[in-house]
This record gives structure tokens, C-alpha cells and sequence, in this order.
């Protein structure tokens, strides 16, 4: 019987804890370990004057979580470096948002392999590791050459981008190269796993073996099209629970009546927010009869505020929010709500569950799963209207939802006028469809999945907790 070992950059998400400003993924993580047992590893979120690999234990609602400090300078190079300012904007097609240093490219393989060394005593012979996300591309191949011969798998949850704009990133080959060291990598959407089946295919000449297997040398690896969802079972118990709906009350009364458009995400520039604004703005201009009937409800917690490109975004979404409410708003009606703090996901259920339109519209994203939270939140006899992204790896399940191309201001302000005027029986036709698709291909389904992949004749250890 296996323990799981998942290693991921960011390790937190007790229940209850801020929603939007720390990303799906680590709540995803969190319900995934609280099934299966087993240990979650990574950095502590904290800085130390020197690296000393020292784990802090701790056991928190049924998971055992291993965190370690980092050097100041590691977090500048590896993380707010290479994963933030090179890879996070290179994956989300922004190239020209991407810096390519040498100094990041070698603190992120340095802090790499602190990892490796750090994690080593913690991991046992039977152990299935389970690693996740681009701050640790290399760290399956580190473990290999400390002589782990473990089952590995690699979870991506942002979008793999396009062979051609892969090859503007100096490391490119040896990075790919060096995810052959896992034995199963998932991606959310067949788009991302086909762009690294190319790159792999054409930039480093591995060859496909059939069914999701590419071979490069000696070593081969399976591929998996396995799309994340919430802990839905869960997440109901919040929509259910008091203060999802005392916030409801909260939400109807401030809105006297008028619709609300929420949107909620992390102040990020892949969540398309300016464009977003742009297209509201739209909106606002080609609807008067429809102005105040409703309003936006934009939450937008600061994110990874020491890189500069996060800077000015929360700059321009200032002036731009400041913009749209000085054009339009009137003694008792103000177009635009933009508030830069998170909420706890029990507060944010009842948030959604008042809206009448959700809008979900990033440039590019390895999934979102505000998406799928806010038809979980919904009210069945009487829910709102999803507006999503088609570039969002979550449009490959939610086929139902208004479809929009998030750089197109008329499309957006289209669907926005579209859904404020949107019979009862469409909605919940729309609606019903997607909200099935979130119950079932939950986080349980997603991480079912994985790791039956991982481990096709094993299973995993079952810890009383
Ligand atoms: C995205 C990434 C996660 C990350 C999260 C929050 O969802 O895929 O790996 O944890 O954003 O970002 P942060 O930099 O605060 O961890």
C-alpha cells in the first residue's frame, strides 16, 4: 500500500480560509490529501537569513503538511522570478510581459533542488509522489538523480502554450527534457496536452506510442487530459451554512432590487480584468434603458504584488474603475463595486448565489474554478447566468454558459445585456447542465483519476483520521 506525497509550491487552505487570493489549486489539494492521507510538502511561505532545510510538521484536518523557509534571494529568483515574471506570463501567451534572466532561470533550478534534498528523508520506498505546477517543472528529475526510483507524477494547472512561443524561452528544451523524468503528466484540457505533445515531438524528437504515450530515449510518459473540479460536496455545505445565507440577505438588500454582475479573481493580468472593464464599459454606453438595473460587483484581491506587472495592473484597474464610475454614476446608483480584499468561501457562496450573472472572463487560464463555484452557488429554481471565457480551460466542460471571446468589448457587452433580459426556463436550461458537470466531475472525480493513472495496479493507503 502507497502513501501520497504531493509537493506543490504553495501549501495552506485550511477550511474557511480566503477564496480568490490564494488560487483553486491549493483548496483542490487540500480536499484531494484530506481523502487519501499521506503528506503535502512545500515552501512555508516564509523567509529565513539561511537555508537550513529544517521541515516544519504540522497536522491540520486530517492532513500532514512538511513546510520549509526559503532564502530571500530564493524567493526573489525562483519565485517572484522565474515562476512569476518569466513562466506565468510565457504560459499565459505573454510574451511580452516575460523576462528571461539567467539569475532566475538558476535560482529557480537551485531552489529546485533545495527541494529535492529537503523532501528526500520524508519519502519511503512504496511512496507515489505527486508533483504540482510550474514552480516545479525540474523537481521529478532532481528526485530521480538522488536515486528515487518512486512512481512520479506532474500536474500542470495553467495553460501549456503553444509550441512557437515556447521556443522564445531560452531553457525550454532542457525543461521539457526534464519532465520525462515523471511517469504520468495531467493537463486540464486536450489543448494544453496536444501543445506539449508538439513541442516535445518537434523541438526534442520524442515519439508518440499511441494512446497518450510519448517516448524520449529510454524514458516514456503518459499524458492525461484530466480537468480539475471543486470540492463540491463541500462547497454545497457552504452554500448551505449561515453566513452564505446571511450574506445573500446582505447582497439583496444592497442591490435595492437592480441585478449583480460578480466577478471574482485574483488581481492577475490573465484574468482579462481591464479588458472585462472595457467590455462593461460597453455595455454601459449601448444600454441605457438597461444601465441601472443592474451593477458589478468586481472582487479583486492584490496578488504576487512584488512583481511589477501586478503593480500596474491593480494601477490601471484603479483609474479604470474610477473612469467608469465618474461617466456614469447617478445620486443613487453607482455602476461599479470594486473591492481589492478576499473573502472566505462560505461568504463568497452567498455572494454568488445573489448575482444574477457571473463573469468569468480571463485571457487564458489553465482552468478557473470561480466558474464552476458559482454554479455550485446557484439557486435551482431560479439561477443566475455564467459568462465565461472561451480561452478558460473550464469552456472545454461548460459548453452551456454564454461563450465569449474575453478580448472582444462587443461580445462581452453583449452577453452582459443578453443575460439581464434572459427567460427563466433558458437559464435554468443553461444552467442545469453545468451545475451536473460540477457535481460529478468533482476534485474526488480529478484526483481519482490521476491517480489511477499513476498507479494502474496499486492503491492508495486509506489513514484513519
Ligand atoms: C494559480 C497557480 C497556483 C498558485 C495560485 C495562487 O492558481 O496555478 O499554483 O498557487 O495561482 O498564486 P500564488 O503565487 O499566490 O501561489
Amino acid at each position: 500500500m502507497s502513501r501520497l506525497i504531493i509537493i506543490s509550491n504553495r501549501v495552506s487552505a485550511p477550511k474557511g480560509s480566503m477564496s480568490g487570493a490564494q488560487g483553486g489549486l491549493a483548496v483542490a489539494l487540500q480536499a484531494a490529501l484530506r481523502e487519501s492521507g499521506g503528506i503535502w510538502f512545500g515552501w512555508s511561505g516564509e523567509y529565513t537569513d539561511q537555508f537550513t532545510g529544517q521541515i516544519n510538521f504540522q497536522r491540520n484536518e486530517g492532513v500532514t503538511t512538511a513546510t520549509v523557509d526559503l532564502e530571500e534571494q530564493d524567493i526573489e529568483e525562483y519565485y517572484n522570478g522565474y515562476a512569476n515574471r518569466t513562466l506565468w506570463p510565457l504560459f499565459h501567451y505573454r510574451i511580452d510581459l516575460a523576462e528571461y534572466e539567467r539569475d532566475f532561470a538558476g535560482g529557480y533550478q537551485r531552489t529546485n533542488e533545495r527541494f529535492a534534498d529537503t523532501v528526500r528523508p520524508l519519502i519511503e520506498e512504496e511512496d507515489v509522489i505527486w508533483i504540482q505546477d510550474y514552480h516545479m517543472f525540474p523537481l521529478g528529475a532532481e528526485l530521480r538523480k538522488r536515486g528515487f526510483n518512486n512512481r512520479m507524477g506532474f500536474f500542470l494547472h495553467i495553460p501549456w502554450p503553444p509550441r512557437r512561443l515556447l521556443t522564445t524561452l531560452p531553457e525550454a528544451h532542457e525543461l521539457v527534457a526534464s519532465m520525462f523524468a515523471y511517469d504520468v503528466i495531467g493537463f486540464h484540457t486536450q489543448e494544453w496536452l496536444e501543445s506539449f505533445c508538439d513541442f516535445a515531438r518537434i523541438e526534442l524528437g520524442a515519439t508518440l506510442e499511441g494512446d497518450g504515450v510519448v517516448r524520449l530515449g529510454d524514458r516514456t510518459v503518459q499524458l492525461l487530459n484530466c480537468p480539475i473540479g471543486i470540492d463540491s460536496q463541500d462547497f454545497t455545505k457552504m452554500t448551505n451554512s449561515d453566513v452564505a445565507a446571511a450574506t445573500f440577505d446582505q447582497m439583496r438588500k444592497s442591490a435595492v432590487d437592480r441585478a449583480m454582475i460578480v466577478g471574482v479573481d485574483r488581481l492577475d493580468y490573465s484574468k482579462g480584468l481591464e479588458e472585462r472593464f472595457n467590455g462593461y464599459e460597453r455595455f454601459l454606453e449601448e444600454n441605457p434603458e438597461q444601465r441601472k438595473e443592474q451593477f458589478l460587483l468586481q472582487i479583486a484581491p492584490p496578488s504576487r504584488a512584488a512583481v511589477d506587472s501586478y503593480q500596474r495592473i491593480r494601477a490601471r484597474l484603479e483609474a479604470m474603475s474610477g473612469h467608469i464610475n465618474g461617466a456614469y454614476a447617478d445620486l443613487d446608483w453607482v455602476p461599479i463595486r470594486y473591492v481589492n480584499q478576499g473573502y472566505p468561501r462560505d461568504v463568497l457562496a452567498g455572494v454568488y448565489r445573489a448575482a444574477r450573472i457571473g463573469l468569468v472572463t480571463p485571457l487564458r487560464d489553465g482552468m478557473n474554478l470561480v466558474a464552476k463555484e458559482f454554479v455550485a452557488a446557484q439557486d435551482p429554481e431560479d439561477p443566475g447566468v455564467l459568462i465565461l471565457s472561451r480561452f478558460a480551460g473550464a469552456a472545454a466542460q461548460m459548453p452551456t454558459a454564454l461563450l465569449v471571446n474575453p478580448l472582444s468589448a462587443e461580445e462581452i457587452a453583449d452577453a452582459i445585456s443578453q443575460a439581464l433580459v434572459m427567460p427563466l426556463k433558458e437559464r435554468i436550461e443553461r444552467w442545469k447542465p453545468l451545475y451536473d458537470n460540477v457535481m460529478e466531475e468533482d476534485v474526488s472525480w480529478w484526483r481519482e483519476r490521476f491517480t489511477a493513472a499513476l498507479m494502474p495496479e496499486g492503491q492508495l493507503q486509506r489513514q484513519e483520521h
